[in-house]
């Protein structure tokens, strides 16, 4: 039985102004901030004090790779930027390495379009495995997110704090499972 909470950061993945993967980013940090075990912050990538003149881990920044450290699972959320992920994000997630090594994480994904950012999803998981994070499962998928959200970044569709829950129910199975696994299981 582990008592501590579980440490779950979600990265909203583009600096582009006015972006509406932000409104995702809110709705999922504040859903996960109603469960009394897991702890949360929103990181958001635009603020974070990153060189452009360099790369990978010589460009690690203190703060984000103490975050990461502590993390037991993320929530990485991505616009889809020409079926791609934005560079930025690429970037940011670079820049950390053993800091990720057997620990959850999940992707929405976020488009104008109607297929919720399945592209940007799909081009995530094999930067994901790199890293060493675990992959989960579920996914969940803002299609058209202009309909999503209104104006003021309300939520217009309920249906997605189902799909959330169910989401991230399966995120803290692997967050807790993989914390076991590394705190409890030997390598060799
Ligand atoms: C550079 C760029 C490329 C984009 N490419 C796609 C795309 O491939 N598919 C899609 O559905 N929407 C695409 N969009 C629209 C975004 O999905 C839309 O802006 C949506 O709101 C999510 O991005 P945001 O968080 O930046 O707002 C693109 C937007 C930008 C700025």
């Amino acid at each position: 039985m582990q008592c501590r909470n579980l440490y779950s950061p979600v990265i909203l993945g583009t600096a582009r102004l006015g972006c509406m993967s932000a409104h995702a980013a809110r709705l999922v940090a504040s859903e996960l901030s109603k469960r009394p075990e897991i702890d949360t912050d929103l990181i958001d990538i635009a603020k974070l004090p990153l060189p452009t003149n360099d790369a990978g881990e010589a460009i690690k920044q203190a703060e984000f790779s103490a975050l990461m450290d502590r993390a037991d699972a993320l929530v990485v959320v991505s616009p889809e930027y020409n079926h791609g992920y934005p560079g930025l994000l690429k970037h940011v997630l670079d820049s950390c390495l053993k800091e990720y090594i057997h620990k959850a994480v999940g992707i929405v994904g976020v488009s104008a379009g109607p297929f919720g950012g399945t592209r940007v999803i799909q081009n995530l998981l094999p930067v994901m495995r790199e890293l060493g994070l675990v992959s989960i499962f579920w996914d969940v998928n803002f299609s058209s997110v202009q309909k999503a959200f209104d104006q003021q970044g309300r939520l217009s569709d309920e249906s997605y704090i189902r799909r959330i829950d169910k989401f991230l129910q399966e995120l803290i199975w692997m967050a807790r499972t993989l914390r076991h696994g590394r705190e409890q299981v030997p390598l060799n």
